[in-house]
């Protein structure tokens, strides 16, 4: 495996999955990590990842110098660069000109590093820093016009670093360089793989759980759904999945869940509809906030009374995923929404451990996962759904009525953009029923109907998110189908603002 240590940039986890995709484990562990943490991952080789900080501020992040003793390769990216050039002996200066974006820079195509890599290519550059002085024993294997340390090496001790982002894809030949560093420096076989994954995880959770109870909330989310499938493929039976149906999911979906679930895996499965008293609680309220609240308090309640009646479990089962726990190098993010997961449910079960299958995996591999234990792939590449459900994309009060509608405008929207074929190119679109009216025209009436909103993003992380470029032709089908078949609404708007400065869910 590689370590990741991360000092607070932001492609940490682009880097870390970036490794994964070379098939070599990684984990990210933040800058502080002391070096007997370090030694225990027994890693082969080291990755410190870039980071908004100068190495030439006071108290800078630096890491344990212990991780240069280790006799494993490091490799240095931008500002781990000069925190490797510092913490050897070298220096580092401001440049006179910042270099952001794209930079050509010759390389020493000799050395391993850029084997397959030409000799003037195209990397990626964010830094006010460079490495003046390369610390004794290294030398210079890159250069750009602004930097004459775009990369440098110390073969003997196998610390390598570079000034760009090689993680990045406008780095092009990165993937190169990174599986260079993997491959032929730390010497990894690239031999990761989810069958392998899928199958340990099964043998492990077999072993931990052996005759004892397992219980799984199942929101019908990828997350929630992989985790109870691989469970469900150790323990069989001893497994009982309860699928909280609040009423606030897309059309069909709690359906097709219970008969996924059932059906297909064969897996105990109690599917509570508690559509009335989810609306009964939320009659009269239109506080963003205040739905959200009301909506999680309901679902642990409604949880909690049907693990009473199962009794004492032995494990509970969550979907935390690898994202969810790496401890960054740095910060403490506002709350902008106060997001509802089903995951967190522990302090109201009566359970004895928890199990979390899944959180060494990214989104990615959870999906791929997935497929490896046979999930349709309809649910496997689902777009992500809010814990809260459709209650934040219908703006203001909610009814039964205009939840319905938004549903019929929602599977509208869906299944054109899945007719389409770039259902996958497009990370998460929705429709929002807006609490606004507006005078229309049909046949030769008047209308004074809701209108409504399509909300579609491009994204990787779902921090920032780009609004999609549907094609025209496309849109105006969505519109019209939704018009003719909706009644109720006269009017499709389209929302083409990015993530910041708005968010991708409405409320
Ligand atoms: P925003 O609207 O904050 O959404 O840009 C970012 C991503 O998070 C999803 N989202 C939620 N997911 N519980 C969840 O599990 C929630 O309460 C919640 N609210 C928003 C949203 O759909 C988008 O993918």
């Amino acid at each position: 495996m590689v370590l990741v240590i991360d000092f607070g940039g932001q492609y940490n986890q682009l880097i870390a999955r970036r490794v994964r995709e070379a098939n070599v484990y990684c984990e990210v562990i933040p800058y502080s990590a002391s070096i007997e943490r370090i030694k225990s991952y027994n890693p082969k080789g080291i990755i410190f990842t870039g980071g908004p900080a100068s190495v030439l501020d006071e108290g800078a992040p630096k890491c344990d110098p212990g991780v240069f003793e280790l006799g494993v390769p490091v490799l240095g990216i931008c500002y781990g660069m000069q925190l490797m050039s510092v913490m050897l002996g070298g220096s580092v200066a401001a440049a006179t000109q910042r270099e952001y974006g794209k930079v050509d820079i010759n390389v020493d195509k000799s050395q391993p590093f850029f084997k397959d890599v030409d000799e003037n290519t195209t990397c990626w550059m964010s830094h006010t820093y460079y490495v003046d002085n390369a610390p004794e024993g290294f030398k210079v294997t890159a250069t750009s016009a602004n930097c004459p340390t775009a990369a440098m090496q110390n073969e003997e001790k196998k610390f390598y670093a570079v000034q760009f982002h090689p993680e990045v894809m406008h780095t092009p030949k990165g993937k190169e360089m990174l599986r260079n560093f993997l491959y032929s420096i730390c010497g990894c076989k690239g031999d990761w793989k989810m069958s392998a994954f899928v199958e340990n995880s099964i043998k492990a959770i077999k072993e931990k759980v052996g005759d004892k109870k397992v219980l799984c909330a199942l929101s019908g989310g990828v997350d929630s759904s992989v985790a109870a499938v691989l469970i469900s493929k150790a323990v069989g039976k001893q497994l009982t999945c309860i699928f909280v149906d609040h009423g606030l999911l897309r059309k069909n979906e709690g359906d097709e869940v219970e008969n996924i679930f059932r059906k297909q895996f064969d897996i105990n499965l109690i599917r509570v509809n508690c559509e009335d008293r989810f609306l009964a609680k939320l009659a009269g309220v239109s506080d963003p906030e205040r739905k959200r609240k009301i909506i999680g308090e309901e679902f642990i309640r409604v949880f909690e009374e049907e693990a009473k009646k199962i009794g004492t479990v032995d494990f509970l089962v969550q979907g935390t995923i690898y994202p969810d726990v790496i401890e960054s190098g740095h910060g403490d993010a506002a709350v902008i929404k106060s997001h509802h997961n089903v995951g967190g449910l522990p302090d109201y079960v009566d359970f004895k451990e928890i199990i979390e299958p899944l959180r060494n995996l990214f989104k990615d591999e959870v999906r791929k996962a997935g497929e490896e234990l046979g999930i349709p792939e309809d649910l496997v590449w689902r777009q992500p759904f809010p814990g809260p459900g459709l209650a934040i994309r219908v703006i203001g009060d909610l009814t039964k009525e205009k939840l319905d509608l938004l549903r019929d405008t929602d599977y509208i929207f869906r299944e054109e953009i899945k007719a389409a074929g770039i259902s996958r190119d497009i990370n998460q679109y929705f429709t929002v029923l807006t609490n606004m009216r507006s005078v229309g025209v049909m046949g030769d009436e008047r209308t004074y109907d809701y209108t409504l909103a399509l909300r579609a993003v491009t994204t990787t992380d779902f921090m920032t998110a780009d609004w999609a470029r549907i094609p025209y032709d496309l849109l105006e089908k969505i519109s019209n189908r939704i018009v003719n078949e909706c009644k109720n609404i006269n009017r499709v708007v389209y929302d083409i603002t990015s993530k910041p400065p708005s968010t991708i869910e409405w409320e």
